[in-house]
């Protein structure tokens, strides 16, 4: 039986960690806001990532680097006001604990206490483990991010399958062995060879959830927007689409637009 039909009441990092013992594959999805969260946990998903793609997605920007600490604190706690189920982890955003242990310990602790949430991210292996360490020191549960790191995006200079030379592969196989050290609960690897995917899986005993990682790892997670088809320019190799919200959404305001020109709206019916 999964988790999702038994009488769970929560989703915590113990139950994801018998999910990956039992070979249970384990649903991620990004949300931002109060009634998309509201849809998706009633829909039994296990994890909820108020993801700094709110950057891209909610805000228009190009990159997640804008972002603001207090502008994910604002998305966590309204995700947060709509889940019954779910664990909510939050992405702690770019300049916020990048080289320095105490700010990333202090930005854990505000969205911890402002929003609610259940557990952090951070991007970076080897090179953010005083972080790391710092912020699971304090009892913060920290959900590790390997492989495409958009926070980093100016470094690489392309959002192009990372870890694909067997140098790069071997540095994150590493990287993710020293984050199950450090005591991550879990890894995001993002587009990265499915192999590879399935090779790190394999190695750690925390779950392993890809995003255009395969289907070897122990769970997946897709930008919600991204699967229900509301963004429509996005289309990586690893993107199911399962709706096609944009025309929905297109035609239903269409529809709205020539009933108030045409005076069908509203109707006796719809009036006091
Ligand atoms: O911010 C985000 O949405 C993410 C996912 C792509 C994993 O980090």
């Amino acid at each position: 039986m999964s988790v999702h039909q038994s009488n769970i009441k929560r989703v915590t990092t113990h139950i994801l960690q018998e999910m990956k013992a039992r070979g249970e594959k384990i649903s991620m999805l990004t949300a931002y806001d109060f009634s998309m969260a509201k849809i998706l946990d009633a829909a039994g998903i296990d994890i909820l990532l108020v993801g700094d793609s709110a950057s891209n997605v909610m805000a228009g920007n190009e990159t997640t680097l804008p972002i603001t600490l207090d502008q994910m604190i604002y998305h966590a706690t309204s995700v947060i006001k709509a889940v019954k189920r779910a664990f909510v982890v939050v992405d702690i955003p770019f300049g916020s604990y990048q080289g320095n242990s105490s700010e990333a310990l202090r930005s854990a602790i505000r969205i911890m206490k402002e929003s609610g949430a259940h557990a952090v991210k951070l991007e970076g292996g080897r090179e953010i483990k005083e972080s790391v360490l710092r912020i699971l020191s304090a009892g913060v549960p920290v959900m590790g991010h390997l492989g495409l790191t958009p926070q980093s995006i100016y470094k690489f200079g392309t959002y192009t399958v990372r870890a694909k030379e067997e140098e790069e592969a071997k540095r994150l196989l590493e990287d993710a062995k020293i984050l199950e050290e450090c005591g991550c609960f879990a890894i995001v690897l993002e587009k990265i060879p499915a192999k590879l995917g399935e090779q790190v899986a394999k190695s750690v005993n925390i779950p392993v959830i890809g995003i255009g990682a395969g289907g070897g790892v122990d769970g997946q997670v897709l930008v919600t927007h991204d699967l229900l088809g509301i963004t429509k320019d996005f289309q990586p190799r690893f993107l199911r689409r399962y709706a096609d919200l944009f025309n929905v959404m297109t035609e239903a305001v269409q529809g709205y637009i020539k009933d108030v020109k045409g005076k069908e709206f509203p109707n006796k019916k719809e009036s006091y």
